[in-house]
């Protein structure tokens, strides 16, 4: 018999009629046992000796008896407007609670630095909570009852509607409503994707290098082998993806993650070409195209070739990752294939963050919130850029004005690892580009999100990323003095830095 503590959880406890030991005293068992087990917590109030006796079919006398001798025994204690409570000796810690200890209790994302320039992510503080108060409100007041059900893996009939308007319009996308699949963001778009490419028979994918971590591990476990293809100023190398022998590439062409590169011209044409001559699929990751600084993002490829490209984006870097939406545009000789391995991967996203979005869409305040955001990043890029420029005047800041991120180039002979390191005895979080390099060689570097640097911690931010180099130099100019080998030279961080946990993988 479940019974429902007033104000407090469920427990279940049993009384069999039929079995030799008094009802009382298989109650009193059973709540010892509840107890001892961490099942019910210290300070978890018990139901009124009425309730619990009504619940459990017995007399009233059975549960007063009952708690009294518990109370005796100081498993329960009365206060007096509380009721009887469990008390904070017995039932201070559950007994097996080591058994479920969670690995990211040492990991280092729970570390908080005072200074935090490590992607991904928008500022949550820009977060328009009051807008979000309102339309939830609003979702739960007026949704109608069959929309608390299983609403099936396409999404809420709403928010498509208003993504293909939304797409159609700023991304130049051909994404008809009944032609989107919705997400809870890119990790499961990247999830679904790669099943349902491995369920048909393929077995690799061409990945940019560098890249994010999170996309290559998502894409192996699923199935598919990454196989590394290096991206330059203009993008993916299109002429040695045509030589990969690989039918499937995953590019970011509107802006490039870690390297900012956006990509040419000439390489979309390019691109787009190999994959009409070679029948290939383009999943085209269009999650950093709304921040672009001094013009328009490009056009999306999928628009050009919707029958070569899945398009996939999320609103983890417009409104926060949170949210847990996102979108697969698939051509349509996938929409179908793809729809169901969503649906055997959860029955359907969340249904009120839908709507929410939807209504947002619709009533523009999405790209009002878009282009807010868009002017505080503008400004925070330039802040942090200005200062880099001052303190490392010969030191290329990589990438286009666009996406969340600087990549500033290091000198060959600094290791980005050991610098991330210190910056973090600095209080400063930054993200090291090497762990993102697959196999093309390329110089160190750091990559540094604007998201959350204000311009009036900027200087700040620099100036402790100034003390760690100092400090990293000074280290490297010992070792050379005392003519220390180089492969001892190399720097390991220790796991509590830059473990290498699969929950490691956001960079
Ligand atoms: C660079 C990067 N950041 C964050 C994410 C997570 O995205 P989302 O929150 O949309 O699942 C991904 C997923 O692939 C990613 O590649």
């Amino acid at each position: 018999m479940v019974t429902r503590m007033s104000g407090g959880p469920e427990i279940l406890l049993h009384v069999d009629r039929g079995h030799p030991e008094t009802l009382a005293s298989q109650l009193r068992a059973g709540l010892r046992d509840a107890i001892r087990s961490g099942r019910l917590m210290a300070g978890t109030r018990l139901p009124a000796s009425r309730v619990l006796a009504e619940d459990l079919r017995v007399s009233r006398g059975v549960v007063v008896e009952a708690y009294a001798q518990l109370v005796a025994e100081g498993f329960l204690v009365t206060r007096p407007g509380s009721g009887t409570l469990v008390s904070d000796v017995a039932g201070a810690t559950p007994e097996h609670s080591s058994w479920w200890h969670r690995r990211d209790q040492q990991h280092h994302r729970l570390w908080r630095p005072e200074l935090d320039l490590r992607p991904p992510g928008p500022d949550p503080t820009l977060f328009p909570r009051s807008q979000a108060v309102r339309t939830m409100t609003e979702v739960f007041r007026h949704l109608p009852a069959a929309e608390f059900g299983y609403t099936g893996p396409w999404g809420v009939a709403a928010l498509r509607r208003q993504l293909e308007f939304h797409l159609g319009r700023l991304r130049a996308a051909m994404a008809p409503a009944d032609g989107i699949v919705v997400v809870t963001g890119l990790t499961q778009a990247l999830t679904v994707i790669a099943r349902t490419l491995a369920t048909a028979g393929y077995d690799h994918v061409a990945v940019e290098d560098p890249s994010a971590p999170v996309q290559r591990h998502l894409l192996q476990v699923h199935g598919l082998k990454p196989i590394p293809i290096p991206v330059d100023e203009e993008g993916l190398d299109v002429g040695l993806l045509a030589t990969s022998g690989c039918r499937v590439v995953l590019t970011s062409p509107s802006c490039q993650f870690p390297t900012g590169a956006v990509m040419s011209a000439a390489r979309r044409a390019r691109l787009l070409e190999w994959a009409v001559a070679n029948r290939a699929l383009i999943i085209e990751d269009d999650q950093r195209a709304d921040f672009h600084f001094d013009r328009p993002a490009l056009a999306c490829l999928q628009g050009m070739r919707p029958e070569h490209v899945v398009l996939i984006g999320s609103v983890s870097t417009t409104l926060a990752p949170a949210m847990r939406l996102g979108w697969i545009v698939p051509p349509p000789q996938l929409l179908q294939a793809i729809a169901e391995t969503k649906r055997d991967d959860d029955f359907g996203t969340a249904v009120m963050e839908q709507y929410a979005l939807a209504s947002w869409l619709e009533s523009g305040q999405y790209n009002r919130h878009v282009r807010r955001a868009r002017r505080s990043y503008a400004m925070r890029r330039a802040a942090l850029s200005r200062q880099l420029h001052q303190y490392y005047p010969q030191w290329a800041q990589r990438g286009s004005p666009a996406g969340l991120e600087i990549l500033l180039e290091l000198p060959g002979s600094l290791s980005d690892q050991h610098v991330a390191a210190h910056a973090r005895q600095q209080g400063l979080g930054i993200t090291p580009l090497s762990p993102m390099r697959i196999s093309t060689a390329g110089p160190p570097g750091l990559v540094l999100s604007y998201a959350r640097l204000t311009p009036r911690h900027c200087a700040d931010a620099v100036q402790r990323l100034e003390l760690a180099l100092q400090a990293v130099m000074t280290e490297e100019r010992t070792l050379a003095a005392a003519a220390i080998p180089a492969q001892e030279q190399e720097w390991h961080l220790t796991s509590a830095d830059w473990p290498a946990a699969p929950d490691d993988f956001y960079p």
